[in-house]
């Protein structure tokens, strides 16, 4: 075992240290989750932690109540931190930099609590949550959260179609939006779109909450008189907030759902990820000093979004739940107004860590090849970069690392796991970092590589990245509606695990190295999207007969999706106008945030001789990666047609 650089020389390494209690949390569960729960305040605190009884579904801390909200705020105020920051909401976009005490924000919340209650919202109804980056995004999720009914954020760059689906699985009581939200160089108007999503749900009986923001339509006046809208029961959140009272925690079983989080998966239908209120919070809280090192009036800056698990993990509920000041950042790595954004927030806010993902990083680096503009700022509060949300270049990595001075994180997880699955615990003091790897499985987390036979392969071998059941508290406890969909996909593949859905390898020292996805999932720009989706988008088009979608690779995104179109026999149509047509209808079916731009019209998809796409293999040429042409393959000269189109993308 390599020792670790930061402390060798010592009697016994961090890297040591940190292996036993990683060790502790898989041999003694109950021990080590009961003593991390210490840090959570309960109405009625656990006595056992791990609940096995319905295995291969496991919950946490069963016999214990508690409310998260007032983790995150009461608990602060209570301990006599009221004054002190809790949110800083700051706009590149408006150029405006706005803070809330705990005192404040927790006033706001228990007010805004009492404006959904009125609305008829109670524990277990759900909340569906369409904001863009604006303190009310944080208020209508702690509110939520409050009142013991579950929140489900949806991502503004989704279009109404999406929204919609979201709506019928959820099946919400309410939903809470903003007249618009604002992207460089454009107004996203939310109000038409939540009208659609809610027409095309069958649900337009809905209460809609709506902050206004100025310069957009205003829908609630003129649409509240407008009962020909079958009944939407608008709400203008200024006005509600000024007549409604405030509202106390509501106790919750742990074991209750504090969130639903949709995700891609390799189908059309985003997959509803449940997070539990009590397993949540004890992880997060463990994660926050754990890995991040942040604690009580420690400055945390998240340059994600609500509506990705990042940043419900790390814009809200982390930061709040360890009593630190989070950045709410409205705005992009570049362009709003240079390169030089997060070097401002570092300066103006005193941030300790920065999280972001590795595209942000690249589009900062190509803007400002010498990252002057960040250079520019006192940069000297930060302590280190976290990055998530897909691979870590070693490139990119170092390259940042010389531009902000301060050791770069990657930390790997998704939507399912609610926070790190691999991480290096800085907050622990840290370990050896090797460029390439998220490190070590955090606590709970027991990181098997599988071969295809299910058996574990040796270091150094590609196989898919699996964890042993049971997974640690705050992961997914089911799939919203759907404990079968859960078990199908996720727990089916290989007995006794659960299965992430990426390949990759562990060395010799048990570091990590994530590859890539194993299905049909891919990372653009840090956002997950589901190519099948998009396919299904696409076969919609009077002239397409059949379509394949690929992430190819691209500098700046990471990955970027493009499609292969077979036009139905007869058909003739010119390929720049049908590529026009498919962008458009991805970009109003999806969302701008699918980024999909090109589509290209081929004689045929190379298949198998019972018509299944070679999806994987042409996804293999793509990356440029040796790939397995099936013994069972159609026509192999469909391939080699096909060859000179997979390429990577040439520029961002
Ligand atoms: N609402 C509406 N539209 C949105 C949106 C939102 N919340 N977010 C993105 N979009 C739109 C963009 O405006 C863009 O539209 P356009 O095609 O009209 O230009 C489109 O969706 C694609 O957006 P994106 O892929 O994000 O590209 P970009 O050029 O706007 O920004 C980055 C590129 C790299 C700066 C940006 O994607 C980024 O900061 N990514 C980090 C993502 C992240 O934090 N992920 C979470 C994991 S940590
Ligand atoms: P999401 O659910 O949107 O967070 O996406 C999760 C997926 O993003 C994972 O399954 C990985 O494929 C990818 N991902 C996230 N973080 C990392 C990382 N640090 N390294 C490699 N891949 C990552």
């Amino acid at each position: 075992m390599a020792a670790a650089a930061t402390d060798a020389g010592h009697g016994t390494s961090a890297s040591d240290d940190y292996r036993q209690l990683h060790a502790a949390s898989l041999n003694d569960p109950d021990a080590f989750w009961l003593g991390a729960a210490r840090a959570v305040d309960w109405f009625r605190p656990p006595t056992t932690a791990l609940d096995g009884t319905s295995a291969p579904l496991y919950r946490w801390f069963p016999s214990a109540t508690l409310n998260t909200s007032y983790n995150a705020l009461d608990r602060h105020v209570d301990a006599g931190r009221g004054d002190q920051p809790a949110l800083v909401y700051d706009s590149a976009m408006l150029g405006i930099s706005r803070s809330y005490t705990y005192a404040e924000l927790r006033d706001e919340v228990a007010v805004f609590a009492g404006v959904l209650a009125g609305l008829g919202v109670g524990k277990g109804d759900r909340v569906l949550v369409y904001l863009p980056m604006i303190p009310e995004a944080v208020i209508a999720m702690l509110a939520t959260a409050r009142l013991g009914a579950i929140h489900s954020v949806v991502f503004g760059g989704f279009a109404p179609a999406e929204l919609a689906s979201r709506i019928r699985d959820a099946r919400p009581a309410a939903v809470v939006t903003a007249s618009g939200g604002l992207e460089p160089g454009r107004r996203v108007e939310y109000l038409p779109a939540v009208r659609e999503a809610l027409a095309l749900a069958d649900r337009a009986d809905m209460p809609v909450v709506v902050k206004h923001r100025d310069g957009f339509e205003h829908g609630v006046p003129v649409a509240a008189n407008d009962h020909t809208s079958a009944g939407t029961h608008w709400v203008d959140w200024d006005d509600a907030m000024f007549v409604a009272v405030a509202v106390a925690p509501v106790e919750v079983a742990a074991t209750d759902p504090l969130y639903i989080l949709y995700t891609s998966g390799t189908t059309g239908s985003p997959k509803g990820v449940v997070r539990d209120n009590g397993g949540h919070a004890v992880a997060l809280t463990w994660s926050m000093q754990g890995i991040y090192g942040i604690g009580p009036g420690d400055v945390m800056l998240t340059a994600s979004d609500v509506g990705w698990v990042v940043g419900h993990s790390y814009i809200v509920y982390g930061p709040l739940l360890a009593g630190a000041t989070t950045v709410l950042y409205e705005g992009k790595p570049v362009g709003t107004p240079d390169a030089g954004a997060f070097g401002r927030l570092i300066e103006q806010h005193r941030v300790k860590v920065l999280f972001t993902a590795p595209t942000a990083l690249r589009a900062i680096r190509r803007a400002d090849p010498e990252g002057s503009a960040v250079r520019e700022y006192d940069l000297s509060s930060l302590v280190t970069l976290f990055s998530a949300g897909e691979r870590l270049d070693t490139g990119t990595s170092a390259w940042i690392g010389d531009v902000l001075g301060v050791p770069v994180v990657d930390n790997w997880w998704q939507t399912e796991t609610g926070w790190p699955i691999c991480a290096n615990p800085r907050g622990l003091g840290g370990i050896e970092l090797k460029p390439g790897s998220p490190s070590l499985p955090s606590p709970g987390f027991d990181v098997v590589i599988l071969g295809q036979d299910g058996h574990p392969v040796p270091a150094g071998e590609e196989g898919s990245i699996a964890l042993r059941l049971p997974l640690p508290p705050g992961t997914l406890t089911t799939l919203w509606g759907s404990d079968e969909r859960y078990r199908d996909s996720y727990l089916s593949a290989f007995e006794g695990y659960y299965t992430s859905g990426d390949s990759g390898y562990l060395d010799a020292d048990g570091y990590v190295f994530v590859m890539g996805r194993t299905d049909d999932v891919i990372n653009v720009a840090g956002h997950r999207l589901s190519t099948g989706a998009i396919e299904q988008v696409i076969a919609q088009h009077a002239a397409v007969a059949e379509c394949a979608v690929l992430g190819l690779h691209d500098p700046v995104k990471g990955q970027r999706a493009s499609g292969y179109v077979v036009l139905k026999s007869g058909v003739t149509i010119d390929p720049a106008s049908l590529e026009a047509e498919l962008v458009h209808m991805v970009r109003t079916t999806i969302g701008p945030v699918a980024d999909f731009k090109s589509a290209v019209v081929v004689d045929a998809l190379p298949k198998t001789r019972s018509g299944k796409i070679l999806r994987k293999t042409m996804r293999q040429m793509a990356a440029g990666e040796e790939y397995t042409v099936p013994s069972t393959i159609e026509d192999p000269s469909v391939l080699e047609a096909l060859a000179p189109l997979l390429r990577p993308v040439s520029h961002g």
